[in-house]
């Protein structure tokens, strides 16, 4: 068992499509099959002692993605806080991370909602990043101290790291430390860009609806194995 646990792992849950497709079945099915596979996996991260937790459910690119697919994950969120809300008693604080004014004005609200009454949670943080980039991340931010400077709330020279990680949407929260892609691919996709400036990466070929306790506990095994020295010697 690995003796460093990172406090913060992020997940980009890739070939969902892939793996319907192998099986001829329409892509949907693989998002359907990775929305339960995301359901156990909050569950493993918990019982392993993962504090914070953030899945990449839609970047702001795959809103680009024929409608009836963008539907059709829309509806697995919509399912999905509703599970959060049937399961009280697992004790998870679930949030979303990303643009949501352009989404439908109930998905807003049943997020609002379980965010508002998971708030008080400590079983772990679960951020799901939908309608969600990096770069438009950083850039509301940055919007946001300009503002404050504009308006003379604050100088120049206190537009600092620590500022701009505030404006993020994982304010308040560790940086990611670790960020585990499944489905083969070696990139960062536009995901956490500010948060994983130190984070280990591990990548998986298999596709994410594959994915599972034994291949957590690799990543785990793997990142505790490496040496982070964040810029140091
Ligand atoms: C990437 O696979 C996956 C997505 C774009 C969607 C991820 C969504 C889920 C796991 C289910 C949604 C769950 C919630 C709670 C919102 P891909 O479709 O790009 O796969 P491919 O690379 O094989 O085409």
């Amino acid at each position: 068992m690995p003796n460093t646990l990172p406090t913060h792992v992020g997940i980009i849950m890739d070939g969902n499509g892939r793996w319907a497709t192998q099986r001829g079945l329409p892509r949907i099915e693989g998002h359907k099959k990775g929305a339960e596979v995301l359901a156990d996996t909050v569950r493993y991260a918990k019982a392993r002692g993962i504090e914070y937790l953030t899945v990449y459910a839609l970047s702001t690119e795959n809103r680009s993605r024929p409608p009836e697919e963008v539907r059709g994950i829309m509806n697995l969120l919509r399912a999905y806080l509703k599970d959060v809300n049937n399961y009280r008693k697992e004790n998870v604080r679930t949030r979303v991370l990303g643009e949501r004014h352009s989404l439908d004005a109930d998905l807003r609200i049943a997020i609002e909602n379980v965010e508002k009454w998971s708030a008080g949670n400590d079983g772990i943080n679960v951020n799901i990043a939908l309608n969600y980039g990096g770069r438009d991340e950083i850039v509301h931010s940055a919007r946001e101290a300009a503002r404050k400077l504009l308006s003379g709330e604050i100088a120049l020279q206190q537009i600092d790291k620590a500022m701009i990680a505030s404006g993020m949407h994982t304010a308040g929260q560790p940086d990611v430390d670790l960020i585990i892609r499944t489905g083969g691919e070696l990139r960062i996709s536009n995901f956490m860009l500010w948060q994983s400036a130190y984070a280990e990466f591990v990548f998986l070929d298999e596709y994410w609806p594959d994915f599972g306790p034994g291949h957590f506990d690799s990543a785990l095994e793997k990142f505790s194995a490496r040496e982070r020295r964040m810029g140091g010697i």
